[in-house]
């Protein structure tokens, strides 16, 4: 009674709340004219940094103190925020200035890439790593970021799989709700959190080719099962905006979309935040071929919903002319500006223009030690061991010689990867891996270093120097892999391979005999088929932020078993791209992954990928077994089935396994997935402990589109599997029945 009354009493408040951000917010409009109002839809980037090809025109100082800019991007610290809101301040009707950035893993400490996160499959951590940057960007100035990043990726030539949680819907929309979360902590409004933005809007992940800006088509079930739901997961997580996409979808450009943005986001799921276009998308219309021009472009955007404009000026110069010509309807402008300014006034800016330029709570966050740790946490976590012949890793902290070659041994920026806000000026506060390891040697051990070549060119001098140093080891570490910009955005590549002479090192440094270590630097899966088949030990260790160093030293001496899976399944060749798990069998499946003839498969290549989605190993050994169901049937009614394995680390170390459950449907009125991620675990054992494992499935989570859209059930007979990756064999089975 107690509980229903508080949550009454707390429903009141937001209800109260949101009538008096109505009231006023509909005050504020009738005073202000259709230029003013125009205005607010419109997005700059500030001085300091771009992202996206820049538009130079006017003075955007001026257009700010007459009130004809509602945000700007790319406009952070104290100063620089305070500065420009002074400007808003001397408008006419005083609207603050909206400031938002890309604040993508982490801000001025950066954690893993999102990607590589992804790979600790642990949502509490992969939200508080949201948290963290939230608390800290804030700080700076930043009210807004065009974070998380939600789009489902099967192409690893798609270079910004890098920001996203991979190639599963399941676990994307657990990250994405843990994202949207973190970033808004106890709601916008609060001074620690930044209001979230998830992109882009919609199916941006599946451009042909994995081809950046490229077309995306596909059908309408697809888009619903596999794309959309992170998108909803945000916005039922409460995401104050979603950003729309590059791509177009089935030949109509996401920002004029109508059937995205307004049918589904605004209507369907009743989305109340607004809806910003991605850099200068709404006037690269025009280059798809769907519009004549910039007035055509501002027309076909507004009445599509998308609300505001980044950076391609289409509202700003043709907006109110179109409403004065009677061509757009003034109802679609006061919509978009109602939903910018109501979110201004959550975030608290009408009450306090200059909440989040302090520069006590500035100063404070500069280099938070808390951060630093949990930088550190998690990169250990994401780092995905591939393979560890005879135990190699971990090495002894006494080792005597350790030789560190590569070119990622003792840089720093290159750790952060792609999307760093700290890039490249504020390199102090990066470990490095030379400074990582060192920092966990003995003593009296000797941590040799040789960079052996660049990272991407045809240079073999420093070969001889590395091959030297590795001569004079007990073990060698390779650090090889790409640069922080090689994946990312405008980062597709054709070929996947380690660029350079990086591989024709690895072999040389293979000839000297020595046992070798490889860590792979990367934002995406790489194809490395020789070192998978030729090197002892590989460790993924992607691109991990601030604390790469130490949390790579981790791994290596053993501080912290590796538990990290992948969260998208390695190619072996680029022409097995695009390449994911839940695949459908097709009427001539491979019975096996050397099977080629007369079945669906590449004659020259096996059918398996080279490393599963789900994959990655431990120091220690997990044993799954005794996958037991409370029953052979579940009924379509109010029903659970209980779905139990029992885990026991029969190794030598303690540590973490991600127990994955996979369902297959058997027969559907469409076809299903041969396995699709159901639920997944991350439990800690003890050596020699064991513990019992419990999922549970309901006929809500047997749910998929037919083909007419409906989001249904069908009875029938179901395949389970657990186990510690997509390719998990212990399986067992169920029927769905009335
Ligand atoms: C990217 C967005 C990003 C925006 C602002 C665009 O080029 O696609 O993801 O948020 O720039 O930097």
């Amino acid at each position: 009674m107690k509980c229903i009354f508080k949550i009454f009493i707390f429903l009141s408040i937001i209800k109260g709340y949101g009538q008096e951000s109505e009231k006023f917010v509909s005050d504020l409009m009738s005073k202000m004219t259709l230029e003013e109002k125009v205005g607010q839809l419109n997005q700059y980037s500030g001085e300091w940094a771009h992202t996206g090809p820049v538009t130079k025109d006017g003075d955007k100082q001026t257009q700010i103190k007459k009130g004809l800019v509602g945000s700007m991007l790319n406009v952070t610290t104290v100063k620089h925020t305070t500065e420009l809101q002074k400007m808003a301040m001397q408008s006419r009707l005083k609207i603050p200035l909206l400031f938002g950035q890309d604040v993508i893993h982490g801000f001025r400490i950066n954690y893993p890439i999102p990607l590589a996160e992804v790979a600790s499959w642990d949502i509490p951590l992969i939200e508080k790593s949201a948290r963290f940057a939230a608390v800290e960007a804030s700080a700076y100035g930043v009210h807004w970021t065009f974070a998380p990043m939600v789009d489902i990726s099967r192409d690893p030539r798609w270079g910004r799989v890098m920001e996203g949680a991979g190639e599963d819907t399941f676990l994307g929309v657990q990250v994405a709700k843990g994202r949207v979360k973190g970033f808004q902590g106890n709601g916008i409004g609060n001074t620690d959190a930044v209001m979230a933005c998830a992109k882009h809007f919609a199916a941006y992940g599946a451009a042909v080719g994995g081809r950046d800006y490229n077309s995306v088509d596909m059908s309408l079930r697809q888009l619903y099962e596999t794309y959309l739901p992170p998108f909803k997961a945000a916005v039922d997580a409460g995401v104050g905006t979603l950003m729309n996409s590059f791509n177009d979808l089935n030949g109509v450009p996401a920002t004029g979309n109508k059937f995205l943005q307004r049918e589904i986001l605004k209507k369907q799921w009743n989305f109340k935040g607004f809806v910003v276009s991605d850099w200068g998308s709404i006037g690269e219309m025009i280059q798809h071929g769907f519009v004549k021009n910039n007035y055509e472009a501002a027309k076909v955007a507004i009445e599509a919903g998308s609300d505001m404009d980044m950076e391609s000026r289409s509202y700003k110069n043709h907006l109110a002319q179109l409403v004065n010509e009677g061509k757009v309807d003034i109802k679609l402008v006061d919509d978009a500006v109602r939903r910018i300014l109501i979110k201004k006034y959550e975030l608290g800016l009408f009450a306090d223009p200059f909440k989040f330029s302090n520069q006590k709570r500035e100063d404070a966050q500069s280099n938070n030690p808390e951060h630093r740790k949990h930088a550190r946490d998690i990169g250990a976590r994401s780092i995905v061991l591939l393979k560890n012949e005879k135990q190699l890793l971990p090495l002894s902290k006494k080792t005597k010689n350790i030789a560190l070659i590569g070119p990622f041994g003792k840089v720093v920026g290159e750790n952060l990867g792609f999307w760093a806000t700290t890039w490249p000026d504020d390199n102090s506060t990066i470990v490095s891996q030379f400074a990582g390891i060192k920092a966990q040697m003995d003593a009296n051990s000797n941590l040799i270093y040789a960079k052996g070549c660049n990272v991407n060119d045809q240079d073999r001098s420093q070969f001889n120097e590395a091959i030297e140093a590795a001569k004079k080891a007990d073990v060698v570490i390779m650090t090889m892999g790409e640069a922080h910009d090689m994946s990312g955005e405008a980062k597709s590549r054709s070929s996947l391979q380690f660029p350079g002479v990086q591989e024709e090192l690895l072999k040389e440094i293979q000839k000297t005999g020595k046992p070798i270590v490889l860590l792979i630097n990367a934002g995406r899966p790489l194809i490395f088929n020789w070192a998978a088949d030729n090197i002892e030990a590989i460790a993924y260790t992607w691109w991990l932020g601030s604390e790469a160093g130490n949390a790579i030293a981790d791994v290596v001496f053993g501080n912290y078993n590796p538990a990290g899976k992948l969260p998208m399944s390695f190619p072996r060749s680029e022409g097995q791209i695009p390449i994911y798990y839940n695949y459908y069998n097709t009427g001539r499946p491979a019975a096996d992954e050397n099977e080629t003839s007369y079945v669906s498969a590449y004659n020259d290549l096996k059918n398996s990928p080279k490393y599963f989605f789900g994959y990655g190993l431990s120091y220690t050994k997990f044993d799954i077994s005794n996958l037991k169901l409370s029953n052979s049937k579940l009924k379509t009614e109010n029903d659970v089935l209980k779905i139990s394995v029992t885990v026991e680390n029969k190794g030598n170390f303690d540590g973490e396994e991600v127990v994955q459950l996979y369902i297959r449907d058997l027969v559907g009125s469409v076809v299903r997935p041969v396995r699709e991620l159901k639920g997944f675990q991350k439990i800690f054992l003890k050596k020699g402990e064991k513990r019992e494992v419990q999922f549970e499935i309901t006929p809500e989570n047997l749910k998929f589109y037919n083909d007419n859209l409906e989001y249904i059930f069908e009875e029938g007979d179901f395949e389970v599997f657990v186990g510690n990756s997509s390719n998990a064999d212990l399986k067992a089975s169920f029927e769905l029945v009335k």
